[in-house]
């Protein structure tokens, strides 16, 4: 039985990977700082921006990283502290459990790690400065290390547009929000849990002659014009 570890599967995206991989009967670990609804998985209660002790696994086949932030500011008001959060919590953080896990996932033979990108980092928007930047970073590292660890771990980066989740809510929180948000999108509607899920659980298990890529989930935002 494959065996991964979710950091942040108790909600949003993470939630619904965790739903994904134990209905095709995968073995789950779950890093969050809040409970999660889901029965039969292990989990550990940690907030990887502050910690550096992680639990001793001896074998996994995959980790998925889903903590992130949106942080909408106008670039005179951003601080070296936003840019320290955002790159805290989506970059630095990341690296620390990847590295951590590093050993575990060699003993895999199909070794494969995800990590959260985002729509703005291809695509420039108003406002998205810093979380471009920290998302911009994990995509840099993410080619790099699948390069260097190639053939032994597949890495690669879902970069979702707006969806629906509890990191989203404040954007999507009026009927006139969500209409607009739904209306920049060429195919006319926000991301769906299971939009992303689907393409970060294809990249985790069957995309086996996949790695070093950023797969795009965002409704056409990134490459249409319509
Ligand atoms: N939603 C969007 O519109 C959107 C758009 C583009 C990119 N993304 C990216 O997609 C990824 C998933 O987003 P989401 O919307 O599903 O986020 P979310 O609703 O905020 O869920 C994030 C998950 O990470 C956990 N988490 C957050 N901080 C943590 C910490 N310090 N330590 C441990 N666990 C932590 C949360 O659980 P606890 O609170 O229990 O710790 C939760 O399970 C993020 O990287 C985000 O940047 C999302």
């Amino acid at each position: 039985m494959a065996k991964y570890i979710v950091v942040g599967g108790s909600k949003g995206i993470g939630a619904a990977i965790v739903a994904d991989l134990l209905q095709r009967g995968c073995e789950i670990i779950v890093f969050s700082r809040t409970k999660p609804n889901a029965e039969s998985i292990e989990w550990h209660q940690i907030d990887v921006a502050t910690t550096n002790i992680f639990p001793e696994i001896d074998q996994i086949d995959g980790l998925v990283y889903c903590p992130g932030s949106i942080n909408l500011k106008p670039i005179n008001r951003l601080s070296t502290d936003d840019f320290l959060n955002d790159l805290s919590i989506n970059f630095l953080s990341a690296v620390k459990v990847f590295q951590h896990y590093l050993p575990q996932l060699k003993k895999s033979p199909n070794a494969s790690v995800v990590f959260f990108s985002t729509v703005a980092v291809s695509q420039g928007m108003p406002f998205h400065a810093s979380i471009s930047a920290a998302k911009a970073a994990l995509e840099g590292f993410a080619r790099s290390a699948a390069a260097e660890l190639a053939p032994i771990i597949r890495i690669n980066v879902v970069a979702p547009s707006l969806t629906d989740t509890p990191l989203a809510a404040t954007l999507l929180n009026t009927d006139v929000k969500k209409e607009n948000a739904a209306n920049r999108h060429p195919l006319k509607r926000v991301g769906s849990v299971s939009d992303i899920a689907q393409a970060a659980v294809y990249l985790l298990t069957d995309a086996k002659w996949t790695t070093g890529q950023v797969l795009h989930v965002d409704g056409g935002l990134s490459t249409l014009r319509v």
